[in-house]
């Protein structure tokens, strides 16, 4: 186990730092939702556009969408979540607590207060709603819980506005919503979460190679945000996990505090969904292959991941504890490219707040960065350790003089005199690395 930190460390040091917060706190709190602060929303963020960077804009054979929450109820129909999305799940009889099935080791007795249990029933997971003002059978509609539905219905337009033919992927992140019957470990299974999902279409005859390739390429991902090598493993699935249609599936599985847990899937699902959804709707979702001049439905590769499941990764792996002078520091060593401030601002002194402010205003545009004038400038530096703030600037006294300042590494703790006119170049070369 490469982590040094539980899962207590990580939810205290995400409070108070601004990254997550339990959603609707004055009331209790609600349970699988969760609120993101200025840190976490700056984090979260990075990770979404570093992820459409390498899956979008750095390939020519993937495209972008960004499709509704809600969509027609046929497509839950026809991709088979209206049927069979659900846990089995039983209740107690005593403290009405209700439990997955799978999650127990007794289906007789509710492992809380050891009170009798009913039968294990069907529990679908999507969340219902009503379209419209009237709320009957005919208005009613489900909050996606997963965003590859509509990527698959839209798969016609896509293609043909983009000028792609197969192999080509089509790729989207957005919200996604399970009524999970026990949300759990923080983040990593909530009810509402967002997912960033490519879809690959391909030949019958090439998914092999595709499935191949993209698991590789989806766990170089990982390690090109940041993430350790050696918390990270492929799973392969074993013949009876898979789903009835789906050709092979393999989980990017990352070491949490908890145990080794799903991260990423990546799954050859035949052609399944296009043909469902062809089935169902009646349209045509088949392409003309250029060789042969025949018609096909397309096999589908598909990677999936959370984003918060991504960033809860993404805390645990850089979450370091270090003794330095005898004390103390909890440093996040995130990937500099996605830290949630690239550079903190410190006035020496409130004094010096506004030739300070200056230079902060100057690099606002290059850079993200936090002006932060309260406290001793050790207490400045062990918040900014905590979000991963990779260089911390600080303007003293002399800086009035010399028109230098002090720019300190988060991770060597070094710190450099640099004069204000160079101080954008010093930095960019600094990200550069
Ligand atoms: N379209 C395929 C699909 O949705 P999935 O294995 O059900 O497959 C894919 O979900 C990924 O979405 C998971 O690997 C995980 O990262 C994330 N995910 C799924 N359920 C989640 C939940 N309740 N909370 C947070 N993330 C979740």
């Amino acid at each position: 186990m490469n982590n040094q930190v539980s899962m207590e460390l990580l939810v205290s040091l995400c409070k108070r730092r601004g990254i997550i917060f339990q959603s609707s706190e004055p009331y209790g709190g609600i349970g699988g939702f969760w609120d993101y602060g200025p840190v976490g929303v700056e984090l979260r963020n990075r990770i979404k556009s570093h992820w459409w960077r390498y899956m979008v804009q750095y390939r020519d054979d993937v495209v972008g969408l960004d499709t509704s929450i809600i969509a027609h109820p046929q497509t839950w129909v026809a991709s088979g979540h209206v049927d069979s999305f659900s846990d089995p799940m039983v209740d107690c009889k005593q403290c009405k607590k209700r439990f997955r099935t799978d999650q127990i080791p007794d289906l007789e007795q509710c492992p809380a207060c050891g009170g009798e249990l009913t039968e294990p029933r069907e529990f679908n997971l999507m969340f219902k709603t009503f379209v419209g003002p009237v709320q009957d059978d005919a208005s009613v509609a489900y909050l996606r819980p997963e965003t590859c539905q509509s990527i698959f219905t839209q798969f016609k337009n896509t293609m043909t506005t983009a000028r792609k033919k197969p192999p080509f992927g089509i790729a989207q992140v957005g919200k996604s919503f399970r009524n999970e019957i026990t949300p759990r470990n923080f983040i990593f299974r909530s009810r509402e979460f967002e997912q960033m999902e490519m879809e690959f279409f391909c030949t019958a005859q090439e998914s092999g190679r595709f499935y191949d390739y993209w698991v590789q390429e989806r766990f170089n991902w990982f390690v090109n945000l940041g993430v350790r090598k050696e918390n990270l493993r492929l799973r392969p699935h074993t013949a009876d996990e898979l789903a009835h249609y789906a050709n092979g599936c393999t989980d990017v599985e990352y070491e949490f505090p908890f145990g080794w847990s799903e991260l990423e899937g990546i799954a050859d699902r035949g052609n399944y969904d296009l043909s469902q959804h062809a089935k169902v709707s009646g349209k045509d979702f088949s392409v003309v292959d250029d060789q042969t001049n025949e018609k096909y439905i397309p096999n589908v590769v598909e990677s999936s991941v959370g984003v918060d499941r991504t960033l809860l990764t993404v805390l645990a792996d850089a979450y370091r504890e270090e003794t330095v002078n005898g004390e103390t520091r909890i440093v996040l060593k995130i990937n500099p490219e996605i830290a949630p401030y690239q550079v903190a601002m410190f006035p020496l002194s409130k004094k010096l707040s506004e030739p300070a402010k200056k230079v902060e205003i100057a690099l606002r545009k290059k850079f993200s960065i936090d002006f932060d004038a309260i406290g001793s400038i050790g207490k400045r530096y062990r918040r900014h350790d905590e979000v991963g703030t990779p260089f911390c600037v600080t303007y003293d006294f002399d800086s009035e003089e010399d028109h230098k300042v002090t720019v300190r590494s988060r991770d060597t703790m070094e710190q450099d005199r640099v004069s204000v006119d160079q101080l954008e170049l010093y930095l960019e070369e600094k990200f550069k690395r």
